[in-house]
């Protein structure tokens, strides 16, 4: 169905209660998106619901469970912990039909901070998924403390968004554009595996300089080249 003219479409976060998906939620919540945050169990997702809305001071954000939390949504958000992409996907396959799914995977194994090899998270979930979700991969090199700290103002990190369908990719970036970051079109999902593995560089980094928000700034695209 077209969305009406204007109106923001609602976003699910899945596997919304961790690092990540709290700081996206509330960045897209101050932009105006009716936000639900996903979790296997439906009171956690209304526990950290209460906690974003008293920081945001508004009732934008409402907690589901994540097979309820897709179903209400029109684009949801795979924010699930690495280790488990592909069990996750294989469960909420059916109800993914005919979304919008922007998977921010970064796998890399512990303790050596090894990248992963291909095919890259979003391949993986394109093939799982088929051509009724349409996947696109974003917001895998940014750190989850800056994306929640200082929701309301411009992040300093950039956003390397793939997908197989450019306009599904340009759909993701608005929203990570809307949630503040500048986001570039960087290829297909085979070279989301490079977004990926740069996130192992970036936590190889944080630990030798002993900093948490290392992160990428792209160089050489003027902003109306963007546009
Ligand atoms: N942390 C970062 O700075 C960062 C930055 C960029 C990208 N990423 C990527 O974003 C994703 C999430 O990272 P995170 O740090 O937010 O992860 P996390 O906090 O460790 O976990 C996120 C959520 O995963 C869910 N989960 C745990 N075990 C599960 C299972 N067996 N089945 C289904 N769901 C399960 C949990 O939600 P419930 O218990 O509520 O179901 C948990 O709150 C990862 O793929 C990561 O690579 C992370």
């Amino acid at each position: 169905m077209p969305r009406e003219e204007g109106k923001r479409p609602v976003v699910a976060l899945i596997g919304g209660t961790g690092n990540l998906g709290p700081g996206l939620a509330l960045r897209w919540a101050h932009a105006g998106y009716p936000v639900i945050i996903g979790s296997r169990a439906a009171d956690k997702a209304q526990a950290t619901a209460v906690e974003l809305n008293a920081e945001l001071g508004n009732e934008l954000i409402v907690g589901m469970e994540n097979v309820a939390a897709i179903q209400a949504a029109e684009i949801c958000v795979l924010t699930v912990v690495q280790g488990v992409h592909e069990a996750a996907l294989s469960d909420l396959k059916d109800e993914l039909k005919g979304k919008l799914l922007i998977d921010a995977t970064a796998r890399m194994e512990f303790p050596k901070i090894t990248p992963p090899a291909p095919p890259s998270a979003g391949r993986i979930a394109q093939t799982m998924l088929g051509d009724e979700v349409r996947v696109v991969t974003a917001f895998q090199n940014v750190p989850a403390s800056a994306v929640r700290k200082n929701f309301r103002h411009p992040l300093d990190s950039d956003v390397l968004v793939c997908a197989d369908d450019v306009g599904a990719a340009e759909e993701a970036m608005g929203l990570a554009t809307d949630a503040g970051m500048r986001a570039f079109y960087a290829g297909d999902l085979d070279k989301a595996i490079v977004v990926e593995g740069l996130t192992s560089l970036l936590v190889s980094m944080n630990r030798h300089y002993k900093v948490h928000g290392a992160t990428i700034k792209v160089a050489g695209i003027s902003s109306h080249q963007t546009e």
